[in-house]
């Protein structure tokens, strides 16, 4: 009799296979940790949740939830989801509705729910000031202000951002816009446009999550060593269409993904975060991190399926930090682990899809002339033997810590300002702002690559770099409540990568 811990034991053993190349066509999702299922699953995709309206207001209901998951056949896993057991709906949106969350606590614990990428009052932002009791209801209402694209929401709690958020407790939020709802883009929710949420996960062989707080997890972020993509492993979408459009989420604590098609065919990339690009872009590879969203549109034919899987990708620059600490730090912490993410396979019948439209947003860039203030924020951590001598990875931004009684910037109400971040840390890290969305100005010195010059809401910045931002901070005043600033590794963030600020009139 083979018991639920041997093979779990023995899932655990041929999960390492998957790190030593990719499976051929035939074996799609046998090396993957799912090895024993019979039949390879369907892509999950989440309900999508159109509110009701009442009174011209938007009125969804969020329910946070514990609950149990069965990732592997017969084995249960305790998870965290919204309306479910794990993940949550996508919120449909309109831009210029307003819209209300009833958000109702039931995981047995205070937590948050955090709009990411969205643009509304400090107040409604479900950022780590925002507590959600266990048992009670937050109602946030406001206006949609966002061009069209997908955004997210995710628990914020300070401290435990990390663990909630790993449990489950995440979904998509697609926005529509008039402006470009009429584009010929692939946008038949479920059908050829499809939510890609990837998550990273480590089990341990009773089949619970395993969320590690040791010194190599902090320091890295809590990586897992296999996939889940919308909650299953390497899944299967039947397409039938010839273009399909994924919408991927990297709802990963700490990964980066490099992504790709395992036959090398060219993609489109048609939007960032927080909009569409102003016009496609070819590409072979596209590389997501913590809290980022990129769509891509693929072409699908009948002679076999497409598969999209990861390349290596270099989380940590060799050249910071000394020599040998700088290749160590490569091999520990490095995103090389090769992932099945998603099989497109090609249905009985594909219905022409339209050509992309050359164009696709017309989004003048902001000019750094108009920036009233540069500001300059610098990220740094501790490693190796100095964070082992602090008890810890220490995570700064400008040499402090998170603290929520500290207001680190006030922007005053109206104005263009411009972030220079730079990463004085060999690790890469997303940095995430709240309430604006922004254009990169430089990289480096620097001008963004073509599939950056959307808007955005969270950029990489890698070891030794620079990137600046510009942003115009319009709308919401609140001298009391802060926004956040910070970055999306989930560790790094908890352990204190991450500062206020608020907007004042
Ligand atoms: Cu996606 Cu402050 O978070
Ligand atoms: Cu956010
Ligand atoms: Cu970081």
């Amino acid at each position: 009799m083979i018991t639920r811990r041997k093979m779990l034991a023995g899932m655990a053993a041929s999960g390492a296979i998957i790190a030593s190349g990719l499976a051929s066509r035939s074996d799609w999702g046998s090396r993957s940790a799912l090895a024993r299922r019979s039949q390879p699953a369907p892509l999950k995709i989440p309900p999508l949740l159109k509110g009701r309206l009442e009174n011209g207001v938007r009125v969804y209901d969020l329910t946070l939830t514990r609950g149990v998951s069965e990732f592997y056949p017969g084995v249960k896993t305790p998870t965290l989801g919204v309306n479910g057991p794990y993940l949550g709906p996508t919120l449909d949106f309109r831009n210029g509705e307003r819209v209300q969350l009833n958000v109702k606590n039931n995981i047995g614990e205070s937590t948050t729910l955090h709009w990411h990428g969205l643009h509304l009052p400090a107040i409604a932002d479900g950022g780590p000031h925002q507590v959600i009791q266990r048992g009670a209801t937050w109602r946030p209402s406001f206006r949609v202000k966002q061009q069209a694209g997908l955004f997210w929401y995710h628990p914020h709690l300070l401290h435990k951002t990390g663990l909630h958020a790993y449990l489950g407790m995440a979904g998509g939020i697609r926005v529509r816009d008039p402006q470009t709802d009429d584009l010929p883009l692939p946008k038949t929710y479920g059908v050829d446009d499809i939510p890609v949420i990837l998550q990273d996960k480590r089990f341990n062989r009773n089949g619970g999550l395993i969320y590690s707080r040791n010194m190599h997890d902090s320091m890295n972020g809590m990586k897992g060593d296999v996939l889940l993509v919308n909650g299953g492993f390497a899944p299967i979408f039947t397409a039938t269409t010839t273009k399909v459009r994924l919408r991927l989420l990297n709802g990963s604590n700490a990964r980066t993904y490099n992504l790709g098609f395992s036959d090398n065919r060219s993609f489109d990339i048609i939007a960032g975060d927080g909009s569409l690009l102003p016009r496609p872009v070819k590409a072979r590879r596209v590389v997501i991190a913590p809290g980022e969203r990129v769509e891509i549109v693929v072409a699908i034919n009948k002679s076999g399926p497409a598969d999209l899987v990861t390349f290596p990708y270099r989380t940590v620059n060799p050249g910071r930090g000394s020599g040998m600490m700088g290749r160590m730090m490569s091999m520990m912490s490095d995103d090389n682990r090769r992932f099945e993410v998603l099989r497109i396979q090609p249905g009985k019948t594909l219905t022409p899809s339209p050509e992309l439209p050359p164009k696709l947003l017309d989004l003048p860039r902001l000019d750094p002339a108009m920036a009233v203030k540069t500001r300059r924020f610098r990220l740094d951590m501790l490693m190796g033997p100095m964070a082992m001598m602090r008890g810890g990875s220490n995570f700064t931004i400008n040499g402090k810590e998170m603290d929520m009684r500290r207001i680190d910037a006030r922007v005053k109400l109206g104005t263009t300002e411009i972030w220079e971040i730079s990463n004085a840390s060999p690790m890469m890290h997303p940095f995430h702002i709240h309430d604006i969305q922004f254009q990169i100005l430089t990289r480096n010195g620097r001008p963004p690559a073509p599939h950056e010059l959307g808007l955005k809401d969270t950029v990489t910045v890698a070891g030794g770099e620079t990137v600046r931002v510009i942003a115009k901070f319009e709308d919401y005043a609140d001298p009391i409540n802060p926004y956040m600033f910070h970055c999306h590794i989930l560790e790094h963030e908890d352990g204190g990568m991450m500062g206020q600020f608020v907007v004042v009139a």
